[in-house]
């Protein structure tokens, strides 16, 4: 026996090998329309729970021979791995929240949820949430994609000829889905691991964020400005100064006295308030939230049984052990009389969970609780170290969130946004990009990564628009909000200690400019309205990658300065250097005076053949849109457009009983008369309460004709 034999015997003695096991598949069988699942042999629910999956799978059937991607299983040192090996030239995407280019050939992500300011940390590798998926696109637009359904401490690598997923946990199961487009591929994940649920109609407004406006007086000051001034806006921030020596669930007592005289001003001037809530409690024998979570026993723990405490904010916390069914009950119990103050929404910060702690070695914990900390599960989940439940923390703490918010106001549409999640997490929460920086490198990348937060199942995101971290100036602000407007979610946001950063900051020329931007994005409320309820029923992004306008061009498939909103919007950013843009007729819109001169804003363009709905400016959403209803046409080479319309209370579920209406119009050309007509209706409530007149702007050879009408008559318009 030479010496290469006695150590690789005595490590496996140790239970450590130096070479990876292959592992069989136990079990592979179609659990959908072209999704087949695979189990390793060896797989143990209770090692490695789902956490991803809206649900089990049911029904299952015979995999066809011919399925083209299987993957292989390994096992070394009770590590898991997959490996997909890949034939032909395929465009990879996915991944969740990334840094880097929308094409990911060539790419490794970490999975470890981190909070990292700048997307500094691992040269943003690693960032606040877990996507195991990775889509590919082939050359005839056919795709696939596939989920690596873990939520151990991973890597995922995406090279060219095959992908990677090494975990540091125990075996795993894979789902992948092979259909004819990335559309169709998009929808099979929703069909995995469920879609948003559709938000209030006030979440698709501007938002103003600022860490933090300290007092009611300056929240005030903010929300009177932007109707003193008609910059539209919906929505006021309140981040962690509203709180009491940042315990999660109070007010400040002098600067936040009356939080619930705060909101129903707020609401008076067509506001809406959101909060935001910490996972984090203080540790404080004085406080009530503490005192409750001892009490039900909901706290993480550490091997030796105690407590276990990490500072953040107010010095050393104590965590929610949100594995636990009772834990999440009792998390979302807290938000009923924290909400009945009026508040309108939430916002979960620092659930990676975030913890500046040096008590472990950084590479034990990596900043969060120590890898063997357990938890102790309960109902579907087993108990677990926090290598394996770590990257499920905010998912959870968001499921506990949304719970509870919809339980307090069970006849309104909660709205939830969280720094962390994971994939299939979009079911309890919208998500933003973190703490990007006030530079132009961070603008241009604000893009790809919203694109691929969207091609991963999560299509209500974006960043923090001007910046976060960093003093942002007028010409950077001006350009981030002129196609920032566009984005699922629009919010203005800034660090503590940074310049003012409101659209009126940057003295009159970008306050118009500002102004101008979000003026339109309020036009194309009725129309991002539609897509969002498009996206809550199919999962398909709101904010889309050029490509996906024709899946077989390839020449479309890196574009990541460009983007569209639904189908039938293009939107390509001031900053935009010779973008690739999809072939076929597109017209240029102008949708506010002055928008197409203006030099910071995006470029609109409607596709043809189709019909985008608009309303007319308004300063919230909450005020009429339809007053009139315009809408804009762009005709197809044959003279045809159509397009959708869905429109109800706003909030509420009154949708769930048949309460609203998907208006469906078409227009055709026959000689030199369009006729533009209400084609179809589905769902039971009467459009013509909320739409009394309609104007149609005809864009047609780069010329504007316009006609009135109504729902009934229809509008007829005469090229001349
Ligand atoms: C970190 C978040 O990413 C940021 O948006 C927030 O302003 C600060 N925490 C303070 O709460």
């Amino acid at each position: 026996m030479n010496l290469k034999t006695i150590i690789s015997l005595f490590l496996i003695s140790l239970g450590i090998t130096t070479s990876a096991q292959e592992i069989s598949i136990l079990r592979s069988s179609l659990v959908g329309n072209r999704i087949a699942e695979f189990i390793p042999k060896g797989f143990d629910k209770n090692k490695t729970p789902s956490l991803i999956l809206a649900s089990e799978p049911k029904s299952k059937s015979k995999l066809p021979s011919d399925w083209p991607l299987v993957p292989e299983f390994t096992l070394k040192n009770q590590k898991a791995s997959a490996v997909l090996k890949l034939s032909g030239n395929i465009s990879l995407y996915g991944g969740g929240e990334v840094t880097g280019p929308l094409l990911r050939n060539g790419q490794s992500i970490k999975l470890w949820n981190t909070d990292t300011g700048a997307y500094s940390v691992e040269n943003g590798k690693r960032l606040y949430q877990t996507h195991p998926w990775v889509m590919g696109v082939r050359e005839d637009g056919s795709a696939f994609g596939i989920i690596f359904d873990s939520t151990w401490k991973a890597e995922l690598i995406t090279n060219s000829n095959q992908i990677i997923y090494n975990s540091e946990g125990a075996l795993f199961r894979v789902y992948i889905i092979d259909r004819k487009s990335p559309q169709e591929v998009i929808k099979g994940l929703s069909e995995l691991t469920g879609t948003i649920k559709l938000p209030p109609r006030w979440a698709l407004g501007y938002h103003q964020c600022r860490f933090s406006y300290d007092s009611e007086k300056r929240v005030m000051e903010i929300a009177d400005k932007f109707r003193e001034k008609k910059i539209p806006c919906d929505v006021i921030w309140m981040d962690i100064d509203y709180m009491r020596g940042y315990r999660v669930f109070t007010f400040d007592s002098i600067r936040f006295r009356n939080p619930k005289i705060l909101n129903d001003n707020l609401h008076k001037k067509g506001f809406r308030a959101v909060y935001m809530i910490d996972p984090g409690v203080k540790v404080d024998k004085d406080y009530a939230v503490y005192n409750s979570g001892t009490q039900n026993d909901v706290w993480v723990k550490q091997n030796n049984g105690e407590e276990y405490h990490g500072k953040v904010w107010p010095g050393d916390c104590a965590f929610p052990d949100f594995t636990s069914p009772k834990t999440r009950n009792w998390w979302g119990g807290l938000y009923k009389d924290f909400l009945n103050t009026g508040i309108d929404g939430v916002w979960n910060d620092m659930n990676e969970p975030a913890v500046n702690d040096n008590d472990f070695p950084e590479d034990k914990r990596l900043g969060t609780m120590p890898y063997d900390t357990p938890h102790k599960g309960g109902g579907n989940l087993p108990q677990g170290s926090h290598l394996l439940y770590h990257n499920a923390y905010g998912r959870l703490m968001v499921e506990a969130s949304y719970n509870g918010i919809l339980k307090t106001n069970p006849d309104k549409r909660p709205f939830l946004l969280t720094r962390s999640n994971l994939l299939g997490g979009q079911r309890y929460a919208a998500t933003w990009t973190g703490d990007n920086y006030a530079g132009w490198d961070h603008l241009k990348l604000s893009v790809p990564m919203s694109l691929t937060l969207g091609l991963s199942g999560q299509p209500f995101n974006g960043p923090d628009i001007g910046g976060f971290l960093g003093n942002t100036d007028g010409d950077l602000w001006a350009n981030w909000l002129g196609f920032g407007a566009f984005m699922p979610f629009a919010r203005g946001h800034a660090c503590a200690g940074t310049n003012d950063k409101e659209p009126w900051a940057y003295g009159a020329e970008i306050e118009k400019t500002s102004r101008i931007a979000l003026e339109r994005r309020y036009r194309l409320l009725p129309y991002l309205y539609t897509l969002f309820y498009e996206s809550s029923n199919t999962g398909m992004p709101v904010m889309a990658p050029v490509f996906f306008a024709d899946a077989k061009d390839s020449q479309l498939r890196a574009e990541e300065q460009a983007f569209l909103l639904g189908e039938n919007l293009l939107v390509v950013p001031a900053f935009a250097k010779n973008p690739i843009l999809p072939s076929g007729i597109w017209e240029e819109l102008s949708l506010v005076d002055g928008d197409k001169q203006d030099k910071y804003q995006a470029k609109l363009s409607i596709k043809g053949g189709s019909i985008i709905p608009a309303g007319k400016i308004i300063q919230n959403a909450g005020e009429n849109s339809f007053d009139p209803l315009s809408l804009l046409v762009c005709l197809d080479k044959d003279g045809k457009a159509k397009g959708n319309l869905y429109l109800d209370e706003g909030d509420g579920f009154g949708f769930e009983k048949q309460d609203y209406a998907l208006l469906i119009f078409t227009a055709v050309k026959k000689d030199n008369t369009v006729v533009v007509k209400l084609s179809d209706q589905i769902g039971k409530r009467n459009s013509s309460q909320d739409i009394k007149e309609i104007v149609v702007n005809l864009i047609f050879e780069g010329k504007t004709y316009t006609g009135t009408g109504t729902l009934k008559d229809g509008i007829k318009i005469a090229l001349k």
